[in-house]
Parts: structure tokens; sequence; C-alpha cells
């Protein structure tokens, strides 16, 4: 499916885009500048292939202010920040845009639709304003609007660092060297109370766990990277849960607490042990939301979907291999 061509009678300020949703092995929660949406520390994800946003944006004199169709609904409640996207890319003197987007999975409900949606964003805002960037530019551009949206411009696994003033961003492995496959049980589609812009502020301002958090945030970073380098499953399963239980426990001591769990998020990560226990190569993780996802080899896909499919509460599984990061759709 692909949004209505509107190219043929428009100028050239028109692009479309794709980009995919990422999952943090090794989590991003906290702001260093919340300005400049600086992370406080790095990250390490891997850039989804089945699970999509697609961004179209037109940049035109003749609108009277900026339009935003999600999903073919009007919607003003994302506005704002996408139009301080657009200034980002485009410059605060920039023509008044419609933008449209569409997307295969549930929006704000703790599976990176922001992510996806904001490097769909600038990779077609750049090309719809005639202005050719390289993919680092781009991603700090998105990672202004959204943290976890950097990730989402590069393909496979992805790592962040930050530096004084800025991020770096790269691909470390492609997502053909090392096929992992991702199992996502939706256990509530509804959109998340608390965002996490609002969870992480939280947590610097009151979690007692949170400056432990980030002196460790180097030391996880590492054996992840050195896992997917290796190829290593179960390190990186070992310190990917523990990076994301970790995080959940800096939001559970937050004033007032975050907690996105539910009771299936829970039964899930059961069924992930039991996994565990008989031998098989999977882990969990779960973001700023309800819904686990399953990180395992491909060959236990249809097991580990099963199993999470039979949780009681899980609404629904998703599977997924690793892809490619956000690019140009060549429909002019
Ligand atoms: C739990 O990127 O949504 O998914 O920068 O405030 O928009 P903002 O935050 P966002 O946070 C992602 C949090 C996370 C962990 C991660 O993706 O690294």
């Amino acid at each position: 499916m692909s949004l209505p061509n509107k190219a043929p009678d428009k100028n050239n300020m028109w692009a479309e885009a794709q980009a995919q949703p990422n999952i943090a092995l090794i989590k991003y929660w906290g702001k260093r500048d919340v300005e400049q949406n600086l992370p406080a520390a790095g990250s390490l994800s891997v850039t989804l292939d089945s699970l999509w946003t697609k961004m179209s944006v037109e940049f035109s004199d003749a609108l009277r202010g900026d339009e935003l169709v999600v999903n073919a609904a009007s919607n003003e409640k994302m506005l704002p920040r996408i139009s301080a996207c657009l200034d980002r890319v485009a410059g605060a003197d920039r023509p008044r845009a419609s933008i449209e987007s569409e997307g295969n999975f549930p929006i704000a409900a703790g599976l990176a639709s922001s992510a996806s949606a904001f490097a769909a964003l600038v990779v077609a805002a750049s090309n719809a304003a005639g202005k050719n960037r390289d993919t680092l530019p781009l991603a700090r551009i998105a990672g202004a609007a959204s943290g976890s949206a950097a990730r989402s411009l590069f393909g496979g696994f992805v790592e962040l660092q930050v530096g004084d003033t800025n991020i770096e961003v790269a691909t470390i492995a492609e997502a053909g060297d090392w096929p992992l496959t991702v199992v996502i049980a939706v256990t509530e589609e509804g959109a998340k109370p608390v965002s996490s812009s609002e969870a992480m502020n939280r947590s610097a301002a009151s979690s007692p766990f949170y400056s432990s958090w980030l002196e460790q945030q180097p030391a996880d970073l590492k054996s992840a990277r050195d896992a997917v380098l290796r190829k290593d499953f179960s390190q990186l399963a070992a310190v990917a849960e523990h990076n994301c239980l970790k995080m959940h426990s800096v939001m559970w001591g937050s004033r007032p607490p975050v907690v996105y769990w539910n009771s299936a998020t829970l039964t899930c990560m059961e069924a992930v042990r039991r996994l565990q226990d008989d031998g098989h190569a999977v882990f969990f993780t779960i973001d700023a939301g309800p819904q686990l996802k399953a990180i395992c080899l491909p060959d236990e896909a249809g097991l580990v979907r099963s199993a999470l499919d039979a949780c009681t509460g899980v609404v629904r599984t998703m599977v997924s291999g690793l892809g490619a990061g956000a690019r140009l759709l060549d429909n002019k």
C-alpha cells in the first residue's frame, strides 16, 4: 500500500520516504540536554523490516498552515513536533507543508512509532526541500525530535554515542550479518498513558537509581557491541535483559512511579524464561509500553511466536526480521 502519488500536479517540493522502527537492546533513557533533546548516554538497537511508516511531505506556498494526516485522519496533536522538525530540516522560513503519514502498526504504544515517523519525515522533507544531506546530519535532526529516531536512519545493528554537543550514530553490523528475528507480543493496542519524554524527565528528577543507571551504560554498551560483533547470542541476551530491567527499575523508582507493564507483559516474560530454561535462543526486551519484544535466532521464531500467542492477555503477535535504514521512495 502506498500513499496517493500526488506528484504530477505539484511542483518538485514533494517527496515520500519510508522508515522502520528500531528496538533498543541497550536503552536510551534520560536526556543530557532537554532543549536539544541530547541523550544522556549511548544506546544500541536493531532496525526492523516488516513494520513501517511512510511519510510524504509537500512544501507549498499555497497552504495557509502546516497540515498533518496520519492514517487518513487529520492529526493536530502531533503537528507541533512535526512542524518544529520541518523547521530544522528546511529552515523556519520554509513554505508551509502538507504531511501525510501511514503505518502498519499501532502508534504511541511503545512500538517506536515516533522513531520510524521522524526518520521517514527528515528524509522526505530534506528531499522535498531540495537539500541533499548525508545520513548522519539527518539522523541528528531526527534525534532532536525523538532520540530513538536517530537510530532508524540506519539499518541492522545501530549504535548511538553521545558527544559533548552532538550524537554520533552508525551501523555496527548489517542486518544480513546476523539475521535475528524479533517477535512482538502486543498486549494493549492503545496509546501509552505517559510519554517517554515525560517519563524520562521524571526519572532524572526523582529516581534514586537514575545516576547508577547512567554510570553503567558504557559498560553495558561495550558488552552488547562486543556480543554483536562476535555474534555471541547468550552475551547479547544477558546484557540486553539486564539493561531493560534496569531501565524499568529506574522508572518504578520515580515519583510518581512510571509502570508501563501490565499482567500480560509479565506472563510473556515468564514464557520467554521457560523457553530459555529449555535451551532456546531467545531473550526479551520491553520499552515505554506494555508490549514485549522477544529476540531470537530465526529458526526459533515459530516456537517463540506460538509461546507468546498462548499467553493470556496477548492481543496479537507480529514477527519481523532486521532491515534497512530510512530511505526515499522513488515514486515521483
Ligand atoms: C524506552 O525516543 O521516544 O524506547 O527523545 O523523548 O522522543 P524522546 O524519547 P523516545 O524514547 C525511547 C525510549 C525507549 C528506549 C529506546 O528506544 O532506546
